[in-house]
């Protein structure tokens, strides 16, 4: 009698909470795999008998709905299925309503504009996490600036190399889920927008494989929807104002070869775009690591020389667990025509004290991440730390090398 009460509650338990997150899923994100001035593309997991992969949208204010099919692939080895919806041709900087399958509630994003007339505001951190009491400090002060979407740099939910203090059955994916969870509950604005992120692979978010190998049942891949699927640098052009270069520095793609090759292409692609900037996880010109390490030497020698080539704004970089801002750097010497490298990765994890280093300008053992605000004529970015006070600031011009630097700072080693 008491194992058939017992079999009774776990079967509600069971059955209650998966039928309920087939209803309203507590995994649900938003990405873009192409212009994000006219798509979006939406993701859920739910259990093997959900609902079809199905988004019902339309714009703010307006009557009528609109359907859109999507896709779903099972994650390998479970039977958690992860629902893919692409939206498009949406409009420009509009807000636009959805709702899921059963239609139980909705939800709120909004395209990017297609033009500055008014300033476009996003964050860029990356190591975020880790620490969960960290990274949910952290993520409230990223809700709080309202912004238009977020780049995680790498080592997004640390998966990869963890202490085996995380390791049990499905650890990986249980972790992978809590971050999003923790996302779908604080990333949203005070108008109560959800926030896109756009993913960037880390050294922790994935095991290192040879160029040979193809990516296939890695985590990374299968929860995120990329142009290209298994292929992790790309590009995100929004209108003809910011060109987002994503890039692998050695987790899945070697730095030097293919994707060496891919980003002169891109590069030379874009030089009318008014904002170019990089994003990728280990550092050019580190803050705590050595300079002299394989990655940063590879980066320095075959990306370097193509940022500066292609005038591009700034190279966001992370891994360090610091924040960090270079002098602008031109064939690894200090030169004003040369590109600033910043960030440094320390969104939720234990800040490291940096060094103080011939080609840094600005560094601090503090948690922090990047606030970009583009506007026409000028660009601003300004390091946030996890109290939401300004740590450093940063301007930049379209298309331009030039530079400015704010130097009302605090909590940064002199
Ligand atoms: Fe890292």
């Amino acid at each position: 009698m008491k194992g058939l009460l017992c079999l009774v509650l776990g079967w509600i338990y069971l059955g209650g909470a998966s039928f309920a997150e087939a209803l309203s899923p507590s995994v649900l994100y938003l990405t873009w795999m192409h212009d994000p001035t006219t798509t979006m593309t939406v993701q859920w997991h739910t259990k093997e008998d959900a609902p079809a992969s199905r988004v019902f949208y339309r714009k703010m204010g307006e009557e009528s709905w609109q359907e859109q099919g999507g896709v779903y692939t099972k994650i390998h080895k479970t039977n958690l299925l992860v629902h893919t919806v692409e939206l498009d041709e949406l409009d420009p900087d509009t807000k636009y309503q959805f709702e899921l399958g059963k239609r139980e509630e909705t939800y709120l994003f909004q395209t990017l504009p297609k033009n500055l007339d008014r300033p476009m505001k996003f964050i860029i951190g990356g190591d975020a996490y880790f620490y969960l009491s960290k990274f949910k400090k952290m993520n409230q002060e990223i809700a709080r600036q309202d912004p238009a979407f977020v780049v995680v740099g790498g080592d997004i939910a640390y998966t990869n190399n963890s202490r085996a203090l995380f390791r049990d059955q499905d650890w990986e994916l249980k972790r992978w889920r809590r971050f999003f969870k923790e996302w779908k509950e604080q990333m949203v604005t005070s108008d109560g927008r959800m926030i896109p992120i756009v993913p960037v692979l880390g050294n922790h978010d994935i095991r290192q494989i040879s160029p040979a190998q193809k990516p296939r049942y890695f985590l990374f891949y299968e929860l995120f929807a990329l142009p290209n699927k298994g292929v992790s640098f790309r590009a995100l052009d929004v209108g003809n104002y910011l060109t987002l270069l994503l890039l692998d520095t050695g987790h899945s793609y070697h730095i030097e070869g293919e994707q060496t090759k891919w980003l002169k292409r891109a590069l030379s692609a874009r030089e009318n775009i008014s904002y170019k900037l990089a994003v990728y996880h280990i550092g050019a010109y580190p803050s705590v690591y050595p300079y002299l390490g394989n990655a940063p030497q590879k980066i320095r020698s075959h990306w370097s020389p193509l940022f500066e080539r292609y005038h591009l704004n700034a190279a966001f970089e992370h891994h360090n667990h610091a924040y960090k801002r270079s002098h602008p750097m031109k064939k690894e010497l200090i030169d004003p025509d040369g590109v600033v490298y910043m960030g440094d990765g320390s969104w939720g994890v234990n800040p490291r004290k940096p060094k103080a280093l011939w080609y840094l300008d600005k560094w601090a053992q503090v948690n922090a991440v990047c606030r970009v605000t583009l506007k026409s004529q000028s660009g601003l970015v300004q390091a946030v730390n996890n109290k939401g006070e300004i740590i450093d600031s940063w301007e930049t011009s379209p298309t331009s090398r030039s530079t400015s630097c704010n130097e009302s700072l605090f909590l940064l080693y002199e």
